[in-house]
């Protein structure tokens, strides 16, 4: 249907305003709805910035960025918004109620969805504890949680919106290795329809995607699967012993 949640990006180019060089280059894959794609790359490659082109924080010079068949410049943000979730790297809480931060996007989710959300981002237990669980005030910025704790309060918020396509930018390595094992097991099956895009540092994040991107510099070096990566990528290999 229209609102499966294919992602296509079309020799994608990308400078920043003001920016003399471009930090994207040429870059195309899809990915397709059940799928999870990983992007791996060194620190200043340019993985949150090819997230960024999808929700068009920013637009890119050359090429296109699609969703479901239609350039994302000619769509409504608030379309995009809603079948698009962004979980960034800095993650960001309002000030204001847990319950308010998860609802944020979705207003009418009921309690027991904001649960089981939580429950999938391993969030469940440090908000039952607080005394006054899901009406605990965050302070701005959510200065008053742990970055693990903002992190997955973050997840649980894209959860909450029931989106099509979920990106994830370097959500799981502030996570211990076990936390971060636990979650991504649980969001499988939340998000097994869905479109799954991940920034990963951690290679055992992704070893299952189906689709890993190494990208270097701004461009898309190799592609393919962890074992073939394995076999075919120098670049990989690197990543992989570092
Ligand atoms: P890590 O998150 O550190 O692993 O890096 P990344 O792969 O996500 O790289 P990112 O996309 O953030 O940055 C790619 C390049 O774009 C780097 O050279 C950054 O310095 C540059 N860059 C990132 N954000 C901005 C921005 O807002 N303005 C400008 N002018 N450059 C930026
Ligand atoms: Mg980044």
């Amino acid at each position: 249907g229209t609102l499966a949640g294919v992602v296509e990006y079309r020799n994608v180019t990308f400078a920043y305003p003001g920016a003399e060089s471009p930090v994207l280059s040429n870059i195309s894959f899809t990915a397709q709805p059940g799928q999870t794609i990983a992007i791996i790359g060194s620190t200043g490659s340019g993985k949150t910035s090819l997230l960024s082109l999808l929700p068009r924080l920013y637009d890119p010079a050359e090429g296109e960025v699609l969703l479901d068949g239609v350039p994302v410049s000619r769509m409504d943000r608030a379309d995009i918004t809603r079948r698009v979730a962004l979980v960034p790297q800095r993650p960001y809480l309002f000030s204001g109620t847990i319950e308010h931060n998860l609802r944020f996007g979705k207003t009418d989710a009921t309690d027991q969805e904001l649960w089981e959300a939580l429950q999938v981002a391993q969030g469940d237990e440090f908000v039952r504890a607080k005394k006054n669980g899901l009406g605990s005030r965050i302070s701005q910025g959510g200065t008053n949680v742990s970055g693990g704790q903002r992190q997955r309060l973050c997840i649980a918020r894209a959860l909450v919106s029931r989106p099509r396509v979920y990106l994830f930018d370097d959500s799981f390595s502030a996570l211990d290795v076990a936390t971060d094992a636990r979650l991504r097991a649980a969001l499988k099956g939340i998000t097994a329809d869905a479109t799954v895009i991940i920034v990963a540092q951690r290679i055992s994040t992704i070893t299952e995607a189906d689709q890993i991107l190494v990208l270097d510099n701004g461009r898309i070096v190799d592609r393919g699967t962890h074992q073939e990566l394995l076999e075919t990528s120098p670049t990989y290999q690197e990543i992989v012993e570092s």
